[in-house]
């Protein structure tokens, strides 16, 4: 099985945490999210003693909650002595409904309005991690207007070469993120912020891209940003606080993919801003790590009902289901590899070679092709792993489907985290 947390019982039926997924199924219904409470709880605790391991002090991982954001993520991430990322008021104001302490959240986006800034400051937000000089602008003047010293990040681009690491792409110089070191912009971004009176500079950000199997990319960008800092102390005598170095370590989601050591990760890191900082004569400065789909995705599966199966001889042979790129968009999208395995009859010959197809009036709804399965008939249970993270996050309305509900396992059994939507609520808008 690719996760510890998977099994098969006398039944065939697959188990996910303990729990048989045709019972989950026929007390919650399909299209049903299920997530893992202890492997979301495992994977911050990994982090976390990793980086106070690892990294200087200070060091903390921020959960990057575009990944997966509803109430109960952000309760479980302040249990756990997380800090988070915001990247929309959405997202923040779901942070505050939670109780959630903004003074360890930071709020992303390269495209923040007057009303994401002074909803923010509103509620005492921790630390905006700045794009650009408007956005700079903004947030002066904002803070200047309520007579407070906003804390903020400079997001920087380091410029690393997408052609050495194929998946990564948005460091790029050319990225609409941040400011690029290389043109110099950065530079000025940094003396702007260091001269503005209500706006006090803490340190600097950087994200290379998601889906990272490797350790090497992280330490690229982290050596280009010391020497951003190295520079910067020696023209502007300015030393940070902080250097953040973003999310995305990879997770596997089929079986060729890789596992990931996130904690030896973080220590060959922690090795090269050490030996890199004494090089540069630099204090170490705390770092923050921004994981997102890493904290979530393998803590997640999707389970679906089989609606029917279309042969086409010569051709190929579908198995349809109640949900797809509404509550996972991720193949029609990027084309991403996913594990299907048929819930309910695991110890089944996988005979049938079939492409997973969504509900919705679009070919280009699939979830997956080409999955060998027992030939499945209508009602059958369809469990697609690793669906935790930028599923039901990137959830839609399309064709007025409602979204599924979101069920945790957790020490006490299961629980809705999220409820199911009515048809009611997607016409409740409507005027
Ligand atoms: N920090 C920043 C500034 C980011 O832009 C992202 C992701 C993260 C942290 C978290 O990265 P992670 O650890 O999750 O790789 N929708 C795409 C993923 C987009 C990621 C965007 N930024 C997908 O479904 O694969």
């Amino acid at each position: 099985m690719l996760y510890d947390n998977l099994s098969v019982n006398e039944a065939g039926h697959l188990v996910f945490a303990g729990y048989d997924t045709t019972d989950l199924a026929a007390r919650y219904g399909t299209a049903l999210m299920l997530l893992d409470e202890s492997a979301i709880r495992n994977r911050c605790r990994t982090y976390r003693n990793a980086m106070a391991e690892h990294l200087p002090a200070g060091s903390m991982p921020l959960y990057a909650s575009k990944a997966l954001s509803f109430k109960r993520m952000y309760e479980i991430m302040k249990e756990e002595g997380m800090g988070i990322d915001v990247v929309s008021s959405g997202e923040l104001n779901t942070a505050v409904r939670a109780g959630f302490p903004l003074e360890k959240a930071f709020f992303h986006g390269n495209g923040k309005t007057d009303f994401d800034i002074s909803f923010a400051m509103e509620h005492g937000m921790g630390y905006f991690v700045c794009d650009n000089a408007d956005e700079l602008d903004a947030i002066e003047a904002e803070a200047a207007r309520r007579g407070i010293k906003q804390k903020i990040l400079l997001r920087l681009t380091p410029g690393i070469d997408p052609h050495t690491h194929a998946k990564i792409n948005t460091g790029r110089i050319d990225s609409k993120f941040g400011a690029a070191i290389e043109t110099g912009q950065a530079e000025e971004l940094v003396v702007m912020a260091l001269n503005k009176e209500h706006v006090q500079l803490c340190g600097y950000h950087c994200h290379i891209g998601s889906q990272i199997f490797e350790h090497e990319p992280f330490c690229d960008a982290a050596v280009l940003m010391l020497k951003f800092v190295a520079d910067i102390k020696q023209w502007h005598d300015y030393v940070p606080q902080y250097l953040n170095l973003g999310g995305g370590m990879g997770v596997p989601y089929i079986h060729t993919d890789p596992k990931i050591d996130y904690a030896a990760n973080i220590a060959n890191i922690g090795k090269l801003i050490r030996k890199t900082c004494a090089e540069l004569g630099l204090e170490p400065p705390a770092i923050l790590m921004e994981p997102g789909r890493s904290i979530v995705a393998d803590a997640g599966m999707t389970l679906y009902s089989v609606t029917s199966i279309k042969k086409i001889p010569g051709f190929k042979n579908y198995a349809a289901i109640n949900g797809g790129m509404t509550d996972n968009p991720r193949y029609t999208l990027y084309q991403s590899a996913y594990t299907v395995l048929p819930a309910n009859r695991m110890q089944d010959e996988a005979d049938f070679v079939c492409t997973i197809a969504g509900c919705c009036c679009e070919s280009g709804d699939l979830i997956q092709e080409d999955v060998s399965l027992p030939e499945p008939k209508r009602g059958d249970l369809i469990a697609v792993l690793t669906t935790g993270a930028y599923n039901y996050s990137m959830a839609s309305n399309y064709n007025r489907v409602p979204r599924p509900p979101v069920v945790m396992i957790g020490e006490n059994g299961p629980y809705v985290a999220v409820r199911r939507e009515s048809l009611d609520d997607i016409s409740s808008y409507d005027m």
